[in-house]
């Protein structure tokens, strides 16, 4: 009975651990001047999950990324990192968090290797084993030797999260990690984060490759004119609230009719002439069957699904005024 009593006490403590929160801010405000480039951001991450932080040019998101690793002060608000307080806590915390601010600053004349062990020195207690098993984390093994002058761009931003994740941190805080990859580049970018997800550890990542977001994250916060716009898992965010994608012929006069029935007010033509349109009931059957009595019979029905892409740039526009 003990025994059993204590098996449920740890199973608790580790459901409660997967929930706790890495990162936390309260009212995050910074102004410049006049400027408020971040204002009133109300930010959750809970451990163990990889969060996309989107948003246009100038949306605030490396001063968030700033304020969050101490680089600069708030003007306002709260930041806690694993339920403690940032700012009263700062030596205490920051060693648990890795992080890469927009393109690292790396030793061009150093090789890879060199530069790692030069950041190790700075930071103490870095392992040449700890430097070995990053190189083959961030795939620059087969390059450690070469003097980074030599590196793709690609292989500097993964010796720059290679760099994040020295001291082996809990949280990582990469602003555009993917920047000026290419494709390749992003791919194993990609694969980098999944790997250091599926070792426990936590992700927050700016980009503005929002198809890149969405294999890589499990939740998207979108924020515009430093508000938060949107804080959605990528499942809710692409699923198409409900709407299925018909093709058919006459498309136009399907179309007038759809939208005169009461749950069908929302049909409307995407560019490609494919027609978008919620369904009697939620039923896809239903909607079927109630074209081809109409006389529209569709050549093809399926749930319609949303781009993260078309998602962002509809956020934005409804949040056009907020500025
Ligand atoms: N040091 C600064 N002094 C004055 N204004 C600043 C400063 N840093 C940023 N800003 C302003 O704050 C706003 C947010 O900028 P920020 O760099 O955080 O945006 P961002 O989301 O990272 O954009 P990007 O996608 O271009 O990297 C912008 O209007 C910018 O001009
Ligand atoms: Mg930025």
């Amino acid at each position: 009975m003990q025994a059993k009593n204590a098996l449920a006490a740890a199973t608790m403590l580790s459901s409660s651990q997967a929930n706790e929160t890495a990162l936390r801010t309260y009212d995050l405000t910074k102004h410049y001047g006049s400027r408020v480039a971040v204002d009133h951001l109300n930010l959750e991450v809970r451990r163990g999950e990889i969060v996309g932080f989107l948003g246009p040019n100038g949306a605030g998101k490396t001063t968030s990324i700033r304020m969050l690793l101490s680089l600069i002060a708030p003007t306002s608000g709260r930041i806690e990192l694993f339920g403690r307080d940032l700012a009263s806590e700062r030596a205490h915390l920051l060693p648990r968090i890795g992080a890469l601010v927009e393109t690292p600053a790396l030793y061009l004349h150093m090789t890879g290797q060199g530069n790692l062990r030069a950041v190790g020195a700075v930071l103490g207690g870095v392992s040449r084993q700890r430097i070995e098993t990053v190189l083959s984390q961030i795939g620059l093994q087969a390059r450690q030797k070469d003097r980074v002058r030599t590196y793709s761009l690609g292989m500097k931003q993964r010796l720059g999260v290679g760099i994040a994740l020295l001291n082996n941190p809990d949280l990582l805080i990469l602003d555009e990690p993917a920047n000026g990859l290419d494709p390749a580049g992003i791919v194993e970018m990609r694969d980098l984060m999944h790997q250091l997800a599926n070792e426990g550890k936590t992700v927050f990542l700016s980009s503005h490759l929002l198809g890149e977001m969405q294999q890589i994250c499990s939740r998207v916060i979108f924020i515009n004119a430093g508000k938060l716009i949107a804080d959605k898992t990528v499942a809710e965010l692409t699923r198409g609230q409900g709407e299925y994608a018909v093709q058919l012929e006459h498309a136009q006069d399907a179309l007038v009719l759809l939208q005169q029935q009461p749950w069908g007010k929302r049909a409307r033509l995407d560019s490609n002439g494919t027609l978008l349109t919620p369904a009697p009931q939620e039923s896809g059957r239903d909607l079927y069957a109630f074209l081809a009595q109409a006389g529209f019979p569709p050549d093809s029905l399926v749930p319609a699904t949303q781009d993260l892409e078309e998602v962002f740039f509809s956020l934005i526009n409804a949040h056009k005024g907020d500025k």
